[in-house]
């Protein structure tokens, strides 16, 4: 079965931003990804907004033909955003000041106050509500407890145990992919909807893609580091067919 695409086009705006310039323009960006095939767009509005901008969201929710996936840290802040954007969807995610990019799934157990009120403000403005999250059961079946009936799995520790050459990945690459495998089955007998992402690209992709219960990856960094190279329109055709 042929696994969704997520495009993550954050680092569209890390390059305008890189200048304080207006381009290259988010929106245009995820109207070629469109046209190339893809099934989802998701963006970080972080609350230091270094890349994308409440207007970026804002637009692109008017935009976007697909469907627009908003990660966010659930903060007071970022929920009176999204009541007011109302995407299609949000994704809850951990956010510390200083990291380059997000570093772990959400530790829902330790945040199950701030998730609760996350999923039901959200939730009761019509957006649905995913949660990134590690492979571990128990942040699972405590996210399923409070509500919540999709994940995205966090394919971190599986990409940076991946070399350049997947054939020569050692046993601890296996195991990890396992371990998202297994947190993938575990997510599907609870109803929940399973997606995954995070460090995949053209050439570790594959063995996460081939998990049957996992129905979309959010890819980012390495679609645009290759788009860069030969144009998003290719770049992202390449990927689906990998996920084909
Ligand atoms: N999923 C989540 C929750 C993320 O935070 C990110 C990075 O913004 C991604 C997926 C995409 O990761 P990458 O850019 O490494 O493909």
């Amino acid at each position: 079965m042929t696994t969704r695409l997520g495009l993550n086009i954050d680092h569209v705006a890390t390059v305008r931003e890189a200048r304080k310039a207006s381009e290259p323009d988010p929106v245009q960006a995820a109207a070629i990804a469109e046209l190339a095939g893809v099934h989802g767009i998701t963006v970080h509005l972080r609350h230091d907004r270094r890349h994308i901008s409440e207007r970026d969201v804002e637009l692109l929710q008017r935009t976007v033909k697909t469907r627009l996936n908003v990660e966010m840290a659930p903060t007071t802040e970022m929920l009176t955003v999204m009541r007011r954007l109302r995407p299609f969807m949000c994704t809850l995610v951990p956010e510390t000041p200083e990291e380059i990019t997000t570093t772990g799934g959400l530790d829902v157990r330790a945040n199950v106050e701030a998730v609760r009120r996350a999923l039901g403000e959200l939730q009761g403005a019509g957006i649905r509500v995913s949660i990134f999250i590690d492979v571990d059961q128990e942040q699972i079946s405590t996210a399923h407890e409070l509500g919540c009936s999709m994940i995205e799995i966090n394919t971190g520790p599986y990409a940076d145990l991946t070399p350049a050459d997947l054939d020569s990945a050692g046993p601890a690459a296996w195991e990890e992919c396992e371990r998202v495998k297994a947190a993938a089955a575990y997510a599907a007998s609870l109803d929940m909807t399973v997606l995954a992402g995070h460090g995949l690209n053209y050439r570790n992709v594959a063995p996460v893609a081939g998990i049957a219960q996992i129905e979309e990856l959010n890819i980012g960094h390495n679609i645009i580091a290759r788009a860069v190279l030969v144009g998003l329109d290719t770049a992202v055709r390449e990927m689906l067919v990998l996920l084909a």
